[in-house]
């Protein structure tokens, strides 16, 4: 397997080298064959190559199985035009590689769930998957601009679905229930919005396709508020671009820190890109202070998805939950009480249950 590994900034880089070290065990223990090429992404290319996606970089990732990024942005280029800025270059590069299904599971670990601001009882049976919609809506949509009007500036996003965009990412939605508990909650903000409406009529002619499966719709503000109140009770939500970004940084936290929470970004054809759901971290960048858990269980995403390696993934699975139930937390999990571990004494920690793991058969 080739992997176009993209380190960005911040935390980026210091998540990306342990997840690294873990390819690397990967390979050792499971004589595996993993391809590692390192690309410019963000911030990081900006300052080297004044564009926040090279050409180099995109066209490694085309030419590669699956893409790992680290994460991109922080205050250095906060200043900088949209189409220069770190993020911009995250967003081409998913326009680019066609990357519309971004997904976004939550499980609680046992033994975090004092890491979790919710009460335990609530934290019961949670297990669910965000599906968000990643190469439309109000990201994309066009005129986004900044424009004079008379005397004072204005500025415009867009908010435009298609049809076709609507229904690829409910269909996603409809199948991924069908394989779990066949519950689909639709999350759209139809009393408002043109597109919304768009998305609920789309979703129940959709519905009539997949009789087995159940479908609620939940209006984005109470959607919020149910995720708190009762996170138990979803099993696939899908919604669109903005409406997922939101909804799973909140339900991160019912995990007990936006720092176990993977994604994997999938496209019709061409690579997936595996990133977690955080971002650079500025407050904490350059410390050894950030929780690499994130970004290991993207990893194994990757090798469950783009590679097909169920056996390598379960042991990245089993060993971060062996980890965890020894009671050793990065500093984001503090309870008290726990060992605090630098992200590189984590990783240290991950690779050895790894090897226990694979010792074991
Ligand atoms: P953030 O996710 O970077 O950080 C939010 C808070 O969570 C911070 O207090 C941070 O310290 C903490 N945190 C995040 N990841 C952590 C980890 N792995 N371990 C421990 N703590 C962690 O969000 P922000 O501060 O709003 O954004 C910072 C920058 O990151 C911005 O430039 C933003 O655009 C960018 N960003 C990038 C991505 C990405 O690359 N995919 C995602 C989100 C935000
Ligand atoms: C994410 C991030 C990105 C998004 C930013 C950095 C463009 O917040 O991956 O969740 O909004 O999609
Ligand atoms: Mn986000």
């Amino acid at each position: 397997m080739r992997v176009a590994v993209l380190p960005g900034d911040g935390i980026g880089p210091e998540i990306t080298r342990e997840a690294v070290n873990l390819l690397e065990e990967i390979v050792r223990l499971f004589q595996r064959n993993i391809e590692i090429q390192y690309g410019q992404i963000g911030g990081a290319a900006i300052d080297e190559e004044g564009t926040p996606l090279p050409k180099a970089t995109l066209q490694l990732c085309r030419t590669s199985d699956a893409v790992l990024l680290g994460a991109v942005g922080g205050p250095k280029w906060d200043g900088q035009p949209g189409h220069l800025r770190p993020e911009a270059g995250l967003l081409a590069l998913r326009k680019e590689l066609g990357l519309y299904a971004n997904l976004r599971p939550i499980t609680v670990f046992a033994g975090l769930e004092g890491a979790s601001p919710l009460k335990g009882e609530l934290l019961q049976d949670v297990d669910m998957v965000i599906v968000r919609e990643l190469t439309g809506g109000l990201y994309f949509g066009t005129p986004k601009e900044r424009r004079r009007s008379g005397q004072e500036w204005e500025a415009v996003d867009t908010l435009h679905y298609t049809e076709a965009e609507i229904e690829r990412i409910l269909r996603l939605g409809f199948e991924m229930a069908r394989q779990r508990r066949r519950l689909l909650t639709s999350v759209d903000k139809a009393n408002v919005l043109e597109t919304s409406r768009l998305w609920r009529e789309t979703a129940e002619r959709l519905a009539l396709e997949y009789p087995d499966v159940t479908l609620n719709h939940l209006l984005v503000d109470n959607a919020a508020m149910q995720l708190i109140k009762c996170p138990s009770r979803f099993d696939v939500i899908v919604t669109e671009n903005m409406f997922g970004d939101i909804l799973s940084d909140e339900a991160a936290m019912i995990t007990g820190s936006i720092g176990m929470l993977p994604s994997a970004s999938l496209s019709e054809t061409g690579p997936g890109l595996y990133e977690p759901i955080h971002g650079s971290a500025p407050d904490i960048a350059g410390q050894n202070k950030a929780n690499p858990l994130a970004m290991f269980l993207s990893v194994a995403m990757m090798l469950r998805q783009t590679a097909g390696w169920a056996r390598e993934a379960d042991a990245i699975q089993s060993a971060i939950e062996s980890v965890l139930a020894e009671g050793w937390r990065t500093e984001d999990l503090g309870e008290p009480g726990t060992a605090r571990l630098t992200t590189s004494e984590m990783g240290a920690k991950v690779r050895e249950a790894l090897a226990q793991y694979a010792k074991r058969g």
